[in-house]
């Protein structure tokens, strides 16, 4: 080996070591008293248990903060917080659970969880999606209402937060009916997270829930490394941009599509909107009810309107996966439009692909270059984010 590919090579292996959190030695658990220890200055802790602690809830810790541009962080104890948490200042802001193993969400120790849901049967004017959400990262509710659509100028210049962190964090909309888990279908929209007028990225978190788990809307955008989302009818949902790197996308029942986006071609910025996943794996839930066979129901996506985009690179395809891969939105509505909707495939495996029975008049196949070329963190963001862990994320 030459020197020259000697230093590469251990410049690469550095490289790959730094995968590992920026924040991973502030998140490890340590003795009372020290946990801040490695921490970001000024760092805020949370914690149900550690006297050591200056708030017990996450919201308590966030609504604490000034509406400016500073950065912030907040460090989470292990424990299960049942609450609801309202991201709206404009600054930076990093929130962190405690965890032994910052790289692997299974190790997670932070639970945040709420039960709420619209019942579309007797929602009114008033109620909104938006209504029902464990996590909202949006400047107020005006701006993270679905209702609000993608299409026109957008209300007023809101802006929400400009660089909002989540590591290790598993959220879960448990959505129950009188107390009950509601595992026999869906109750209506219940989501874990909702993301407008604001950038956000994700690492090693999870969002659990049943119909409608995860929305990122308008003027949203969100980078998601590792974790899961699980979740029934359309469970990733929205009309901004989103990304999702080594991702595992878990199904407790079928219904819509794995996927709901609109698309706009009339909207300001540039035409990116849309729900991009690499290195994914489609599976069915680990705590789907286990006399359902899921084999060949799990569509894709559909299109929410016809400009809709969603773009599937390197995925693992298990046997849950529909044959004929995308639908459309429904028969009487399909909303397919040639070279309008754009739902693409490229690099899919496992027993849930089956090119032959895929659908052509709905969706395509592109080749790796194709996808690197258009479809990379950096393309799709129209540059690298500055507002992403860069130690984490592929270009
Ligand atoms: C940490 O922050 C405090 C107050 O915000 C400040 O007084 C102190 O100088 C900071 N220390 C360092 C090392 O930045
Ligand atoms: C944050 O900074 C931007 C410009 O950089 C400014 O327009 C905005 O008003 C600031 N927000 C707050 C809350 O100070
Ligand atoms: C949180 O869940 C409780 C039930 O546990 C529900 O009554 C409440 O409306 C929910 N809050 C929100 C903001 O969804
Ligand atoms: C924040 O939470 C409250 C309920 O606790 C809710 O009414 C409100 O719409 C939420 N969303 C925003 C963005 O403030
Ligand atoms: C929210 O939107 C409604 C309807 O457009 C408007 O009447 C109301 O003033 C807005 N509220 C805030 C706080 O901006
Ligand atoms: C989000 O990031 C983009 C660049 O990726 C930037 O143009 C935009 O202003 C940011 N939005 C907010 C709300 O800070
Ligand atoms: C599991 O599914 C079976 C058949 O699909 C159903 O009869 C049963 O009620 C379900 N169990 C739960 C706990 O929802
Ligand atoms: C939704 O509302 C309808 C009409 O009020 C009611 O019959 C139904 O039980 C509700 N669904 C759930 C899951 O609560
Ligand atoms: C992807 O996630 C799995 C856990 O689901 C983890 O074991 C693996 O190291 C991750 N791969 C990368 C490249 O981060
Ligand atoms: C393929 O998609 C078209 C357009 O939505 C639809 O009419 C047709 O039924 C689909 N074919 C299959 C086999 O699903
Ligand atoms: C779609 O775009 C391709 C390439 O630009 C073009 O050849 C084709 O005619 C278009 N199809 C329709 C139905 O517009
Ligand atoms: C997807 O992941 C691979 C590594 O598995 C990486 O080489 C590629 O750049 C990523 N992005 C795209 C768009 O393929």
């Amino acid at each position: 080996m030459s020197t020259f590919k000697f230093i590469a090579l251990v410049v690469l292996l550095a490289g790959t070591s730094t995968l590992a959190n920026t924040y991973a030695e502030c998140q490890r658990p340590k003795s009372q008293g020290q946990q801040l220890q490695g921490c970001p200055n000024g760092t805020i802790y949370v914690s149900q248990t550690d006297a050591q602690a200056e708030y017990g809830t996450i919201q308590g810790a966030v609504q604490s903060l000034s509406n400016d541009n500073t950065t912030q962080y907040i460090l989470v104890g292990s424990g299960n917080y049942h609450e609801v948490v309202n991201v709206t200042r404009q600054g930076p802001l990093t929130i962190m659970g405690i965890t032994p193993n910052p790289s692997d969400y299974t190790s997670n120790t932070v639970h945040l969880f709420n039960s709420s849901f619209i019942n579309q049967t007797s929602q009114t004017a008033s109620q909104d999606n938006a209504d029902a959400v464990v996590l909202t990262i949006s400047p107020s509710r005006n701006a993270s209402l679905v209702g609000s659509g993608p299409l026109g100028a957008p209300l007023q210049p809101l802006f929400g937060n400009s660089d909002f962190r989540l590591y290790n964090i598993d959220v879960a909309n448990r959505a129950t009916v009188n107390g009950v888990e509601y595992t026999s279908g869906d109750t209506g929209p219940s989501a874990a997270l909702f993301v407008s007028y604001a950038n956000a990225s994700f690492y090693q978190c999870t969002f659990a829930s049943y119909q409608d788990t995860l929305y990122v809307g308008r003027n949203g955008s969100a980078l998601f490394v590792g974790g899961e989302v699980t979740g029934t009818t359309d469970f990733i949902y929205g009309f901004g941009t989103a990304y999702f790197e080594n991702t595992t996308l878990s199904s407790r029942n079928t219904g819509g599509g794995l996927v709901a986006w609109k698309g706009s071609e009339q909207w300001y910025g540039p035409n990116t909107f849309g729900a991009y996943f690499n290195n994914t794996k489609i599976v069915k839930a680990a705590d789907a009810n286990t006399t359902l066979d899921l084999t060949h129901t799990r569509a894709l996506g559909r299109p929410w309107n016809n400009q809709s985009r969603v773009v599937f690179m390197n995925t693992y395809m298990s046997d849950i996966v529909l044959p004929q891969g995308f639908i459309e939105w429904s028969s009487s509505d399909p909303r397919v439009f040639p070279n309008v909707t754009h739902f693409i495939e490229s690099g899919s495996y496992g027993p849930g692909y089956n090119a032959s029975a895929r659908n052509y008049t709905v969706e395509s196949i592109i080749s790796s270059e194709e996808a690197k070329k258009d479809y990379s963190v950096s393309n799709v963001f129209g540059g690298f984010p500055d507002w992403v862990d860069g130690n984490y994320v592929y270009e």
